[in-house]
């Protein structure tokens, strides 16, 4: 094993262009699979815990939160913004189902784009991924703090004042709440990965149940006239929305940053991760379908916690909402968990091959878990959700992940030519038409997103590329002529 130890140079003569473009051969991707430094992940989960790890990564703020702000986009016509979503969803996760079965290692579309693409796209997508797994942390935690706000209203009558419950420039100071679930995350975290599947578990049949009894409750309200006019702001207010929504699916591939504690990764996987997207669809449209019958769609205009607002509206006193909230409340904790133990799984590969530092791959010899990377990745998500608001931190997640769907589309269809003979645990069919489409459809929605997210994600590559210059390209532990894959 050679992590930890400083790695050669690339040899002198070797040019810029075929640095950039070195590939991680895919058998020492596989090889090296649970190994850090100075230990070795434990493979301890099966599909259940893998299914539940993505389910707990999805199933959270969007539903819970997001809605709100979408049904003001789109009208009761939000149902088929969830469907748009989802199908951008479903094509990509055909392909993160291929990839996750015939690569099973830790580091999702980032080891998979640094076996296909080379290192500099690897980087970027690992780059991306950050703002997929570790800004959506803030968010989800930010969402979290809204529905802790009305739970305390709800029982004890009492909310959080905005100094310690807001952001800077939201009439707050810092949010606590949201600082307060990152750091619970990270206890469990510490004691080891399959303490951590059985808690997410039990949090995702919570929050399962907690959106069947909104739609149980809210359907009697329903009003065939909510739902008329159906499209108020037409088919380019579905594609708006449609983007916002995106986030609520973002989560479903966290089962591929598991690959290295998997028992059975190349069947688990793409199991898991297609499973999991089939449930929180069904669960989206239907809860969406109950929520705009039951309210018409002005009044979510401005509404926190929207699910809990519907359920005072139909049934006219608090207790309904009180559940619901409690449900939201260990919902989002879960997503808050699942979410920052695939962070935490990302950079412990990146740091594996040397583009970042060691420090992320120590793995602690009593829990088999990576311990100080898990310090790190809480205490910068923490911050990060103490200090900004969610929409801009929801926007910023959902555009790093299309833009890292995009690449994992691609790069099926290149893993198919330089690798046709790798025993694939499933196959995307019709390729390469299908991840052609996966593709389109992310740059279609990353095309609805506005411009101030653009310039975000615009100045986070540009952060990205410096720092893999300065860093990266001279630590890697692949060196040029390491070119079993080229
Ligand atoms: N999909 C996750 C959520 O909605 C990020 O909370």
């Amino acid at each position: 094993m050679d992590q930890g130890t400083a790695s050669p140079a690339p040899p002198p003569h070797t040019g810029l262009a075929t640095r950039l473009t070195r590939r991680k051969p895919v058998r020492r991707l596989v090889a090296e699979s649970g190994q850090g430094e100075g230990g070795t992940l434990r493979r301890s989960l099966g599909v259940w815990q893998l299914t539940m790890i993505s389910i707990g990564a999805t199933l959270g703020t969007g539903i819970f939160v997001v809605l709100g702000e979408a049904v003001p986009e789109a009208g009761p016509a939000v149902v088929l913004s969830f469907v748009l979503a989802g199908i951008t969803a479903l094509f990509s996760a055909l392909s993160y189902a291929e990839l996750a079965g015939t690569i099973p290692v830790s580091g999702s579309a980032y080891s998979y784009t640094y076996a296909t693409m080379g290192e500099l796209i690897g980087w970027v997508i690992g780059w991306c991924l950050i703002l997929e797994y570790g800004v959506s942390v803030a968010a989800v935690a930010v969402g979290w703090g809204e529905y802790l706000n009305e739970l305390l209203d709800g029982t004890i009558g009492v909310t959080l004042p905005a100094v310690v419950s807001a952001p800077p420039g939201h009439g707050g100071i810092v949010n606590l709440p949201a600082l307060l679930v990152v750091l619970l995350a990270m206890v469990f975290l510490l004691g080891g990965a399959r303490e951590s599947a059985t808690a997410n578990a039990v949090m995702v049949v919570i929050k399962v149940v907690a959106l069947l009894m909104f739609c149980a409750v809210a359907v009697t309200g329903v009003r065939a006239g909510n739902y008329t006019p159906f499209a108020p702001l037409g088919l380019a207010g579905v594609n708006v929305a449609a983007a916002t929504l995106f986030f609520s699916y973002i989560g479903f591939d966290a089962a591929s940053t598991a690959g290295e504690e998997a028992k059975n990764p190349r069947r688990d996987l793409p199991r898991a991760i297609i499973l999991s997207l089939v449930v929180v669809t069904v669960l989206y449209c239907l809860v969406a379908a109950v929520a705009v019958g039951a309210m018409p769609w002005r009044d979510f205009t401005g509404s926190e916690a929207a699910l809990a607002r519907v359920l005072e509206d139909v049934t006219g006193h608090a207790f309904w909402s009180v559940l619901l909230a409690l449900g939201a409340v260990i919902a989002i904790a879960s997503v808050v968990l699942a979410v920052l133990y695939g962070q935490t799984r990302i950079l412990f590969t990146m740091a594996r091959d040397g583009l970042i530092p060691s420090v992320f791959s120590r793995v602690h010899p009593r829990t088999g878990t990576p311990r100080a990377n898990t310090l790190i990745v809480s205490a910068f998500c923490g911050l990060l959700a103490a200090a900004i608001p969610l929409g801009r931190l929801a926007d910023a997640t959902s555009i790093g992940t299309l833009f890292a769907f995009a690449l994992v589309n691609l790069s099926v269809i290149v893993l198919r030519r330089t690798h046709p003979e790798m025993p694939r645990g499933f196959r995307v069919p019709l390729s390469p038409l299908l991840p052609l489409v996966g593709f389109g459809f992310c740059v279609w929605t990353m095309v609805g997103l506005d411009l101030i997210t653009w310039t975000v994600f615009g100045l986070w590559l540009v952060v990205g590329l410096a720092i893999y210059f300065a860093y990266g390209i001279r630590h890697s532990r692949l060196d040029a002529l390491d070119g079993e894959a080229r």
